[in-house]
């Protein structure tokens, strides 16, 4: 069969060029300490930043939503699926995440790929100019492809180049795509000269705070609201299956932009929606991330962040300058890379090798992930396994 050889083929270059991609299985909940693929492993790779995914009460809500709604909702939000539970959740999303505009409203989303695919192609067409960074996200990327929108991108924030693409750019609609904590990077975009410049250009100013949401500003507001800002010209996507430790997605705007969507994003209305138990799950984690508990969580996973920090210093590779729960360590070339992650996976630890083209060529590394489950106990065992990988590699360089 050709079609196959040419796929095994394609398959045959992935593993020559140290790219193909393997599953892990996990049999347990995700958690700091976790069995993968049957052996006791401490898990540095997930995005459960508060270490809510399970969270006795987010378990109960879910089994609890289940007995009240089903297992499913049916269809999509427009044809019959939409329940009470994901209104009663966009009420409390819009409410907690929308203080940065007048008249804010939000819409639920089963996916943050769905929800970023939604808002790009919706707000941005042929005849609009789409100013992206460098960095961004696979979804906004492909966000912007599906558009057909005039896609500019503009060195990782740099905010001086972007500047001068808009004051070059013609008279007609403009929208600016970007992550705001960098998905493989952990810093933050410069939200308020962004804000700026959506003013000054009249343009949208799409956020997607995917890394933000939960673990940034006050209660876990999101970086917008850690920045402080506020403009009818930003519209923001939170993802609900990170930090919230659920599934699901969700974008917060003044009211005619969500009522713009629910009009015309097909990746929202040609889509079952999501069971309506998530919803009323997620309902349940934004209280415990606005509470006390949220607090304390993320009080913990920021001194984590700051020991993690003075860590990675200690060793031979090149740690990213993070003040995020995402920390990674660049390495530089996939093998290295690879050998680096099996080498703490015969620790007890995984940590995962992050390649191209989720990440710029030469730039492969490890994503240290994390959260506020972990305890400073395992932290110390990534340090010494750490310390131990980098003394080895400046063994062999002698
Ligand atoms: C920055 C960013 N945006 C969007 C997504 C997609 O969100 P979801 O996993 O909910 O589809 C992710 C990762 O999954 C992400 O890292």
């Amino acid at each position: 069969m050709q079609l196959i050889d040419t796929l095994e083929q394609g398959l045959r270059e992935l593993d020559a060029l140290g790219l193909r991609r393997r599953r892990r299985t996990i049999d347990t909940p995700c958690d700091a300490h976790m069995q993968v693929d049957g052996r006791e492993t401490i898990g540095f790779a997930s995005n459960d930043y508060l270490g809510l995914a399970a969270h006795p009460q987010l378990v109960a809500a879910l089994a609890d939503g289940a007995q009240r709604y089903g297992a499913g909702s049916g269809g999509s939000h427009l044809l019959g699926g939409h329940s009470r539970a994901h209104a009663q959740l966009e009420e409390d999303l819009a409410e907690f995440a929308g203080g940065f505009v007048d008249n804010a409203r939000a819409l639920y989303f089963s996916t943050g790929y769905m929800a970023n695919l939604a808002v790009v192609t919706a707000l941005a067409g042929r005849g609009t100019t789409l100013f992206c960074d460098a960095l961004n996200h696979a979804s906004l990327i492909d966000g912007a492809r599906l558009s057909r929108a005039d896609v500019q991108i503009y060195p990782h924030a740099d905010m001086e180049a972007l500047s001068a693409m808009l004051e070059a750019s013609g008279p007609g609609p403009k929208a600016i795509v970007t992550d705001t904590v960098f998905s493989m990077d952990g810093d933050v975009a410069p939200l308020g000269r962004l804000v700026e410049l959506a003013e000054r250009h009249e343009a949208w100013l799409i956020v997607d705070d995917a890394h933000g949401f939960g673990v940034l500003g006050p209660q876990g507001r999101g970086a917008v609201a850690e920045a402080a800002l506020r403009s009818p010209y930003l519209v923001m996507v939170g993802t609900l299956g990170k930090a919230a430790g659920v599934a699901g997605a969700f974008v917060v705007a003044h009211t005619t932009v969500i009522e713009w969507l629910v009009q015309r994003a097909r990746p929202y209305i040609f889509t079952t929606a999501s069971a309506p138990a998530v919803a009323h799950a997620v309902s349940a984690s934004l209280r415990l991330i606005a509470g006390d508990e949220g607090d304390a969580r993320r009080a913990h996973l920021h001194r984590l962040i700051k020991r993690t920090r003075a860590m990675l210093k200690e060793t031979c590779w090149l740690p990213v300058d993070s003040q995020t729960a995402v920390q990674p360590l660049v390495v530089g070339a996939n093998d290295a890379t690879l050998a680096l992650q099996a080498a703490l996976e015969r620790d007890g630890l995984w940590v995962p090798a992050i390649r191209p083209p989720t990440v710029p060529e030469g730039t492969s590394r490890l994503r240290i992930s994390l959260s506020a489950a972990h305890s400073q106990a395992d932290l110390d065992r990534l340090g010494a396994a750490l310390q131990r990988a980098s003394a080895e590699v400046q063994e062999g360089a002698r």
